[in-house]
């Protein structure tokens, strides 16, 4: 456990993720307490961070401390007070229309790998949870590179992976039929969005350390290879992401007023659901963007062949 003033860090899990306790966001945050958030983040990757009650403006105020924030494409599904911060919520209005994006995040990810400058971290604040479901599952990239094989590490080193947004170009993913017109936005998103690549192992910009990073929703195959022989590679990949005995994992459940924040250079999420209409579930969300293409921190060419696993 670790303590800076009052606030207190304590792991949730062996491999991922720390509560931390006895701090108020709303109050100004000194230089020492960020310091402390900031090594903690690096350190645990995920910070659940208890009884916080922020005001969208105070969540963006927290949020700003951290570098430049996103402005979320669709400013339909904003908070009145800001659009900076994005609502995500299975509430309708009597209208017919919805509160915020329905369906997000279903499929293991790092928050926009497919654009250039991905995401660097995300901020949640939950407003409203349900009664039951909506949790959110976390695995360690980093500790997902530091399991695979010598032959793996080196095999994968200096290559590229390709991300794209649309689900239809990715045969891994499905597209919620529950999500009225999903199929079209889907098929317009391919034709509207280039490919991004992104490196299959990523330097962490701030710790150093070596993370694995690609995703089953986002990365569809590995620049300079044909699909038969990326897909062993990505598969092999993916299997540790999606291991059911979840040997890299952190569930988090949310109690109310938790805010969580994560570090998605090291980290694939995904949102659990198994929650319903008239159980509401709301979420506030920031999110701070990457500060240059993950392709030049790692400042590698790619390579245009493969040795075979
Ligand atoms: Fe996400």
């Amino acid at each position: 456990m670790m303590e800076s003033d009052k606030m207190k860090v304590t792991p949730v899990s062996e491999i991922v993720g720390a509560e931390v306790t006895d701090i108020n966001l709303s109050d100004p945050i000194t230089d020492d307490t960020k310091q402390a958030l900031r090594r903690a983040l690096l350190d645990h990757q995920v910070l659940v961070i208890r009884d916080q009650t922020l005001t969208p403006e105070q969540q963006v105020t927290f949020s700003a401390i951290w570098g430049e924030l996103e402005t979320p494409s669709n400013i339909e599904y904003t908070t009145e007070e800001t659009h900076k911060v994005m609502i995500l919520s299975n509430e309708i209005r009597p209208d017919g229309t919805a509160v915020g994006v329905v369906d997000g995040g279903d499929f293991w990810h790092s928050d926009s790998s497919h654009i250039e400058v991905p995401s660097a971290i995300t901020i949640l604040q939950a407003v409203k949870n349900p009664e039951r479901g909506g949790d959110t599952e976390f695995c360690n990239m980093y500790a997902i590179y530091e399991a695979l094989s010598e032959d793996m590490k080196q095999n994968i080193d200096g290559l590229y992976g390709i991300h794209h947004v649309s689900k239809v170009k990715n045969k891994r993913v499905t597209i919620s039929p529950d999500r009225p017109g999903a199929k079209d936005f889907y098929e317009n998103s391919a034709k509207a969005n280039p490919e991004v690549i992104q490196p299959l192992v990523l330097t962490h910009p701030e710790t150093g350390c070596k993370s694995l990073y690609c995703s089953p929703r986002f990365t569809i195959g590995i620049q300079g290879m044909s699909e038969e022989e990326a897909d062993p590679i990505l598969d092999a990949l993916f299997a540790h992401i999606t291991d059911r005995k979840r040997p890299f994992h952190y569930r988090h459940k949310y109690r109310d007023n938790d805010l969580v924040m994560w570090d998605n250079r090291c980290l694939c999420h995904r949102a659990v659901g198994g929650y319903g209409l008239p159980d509401i579930r709301r979420m506030h969300r920031t999110v701070i963007g990457g500060d240059r293409p993950l392709m030049l921190i790692n400042r590698r060419r790619p390579k245009t062949r493969y040795s075979g696993l």
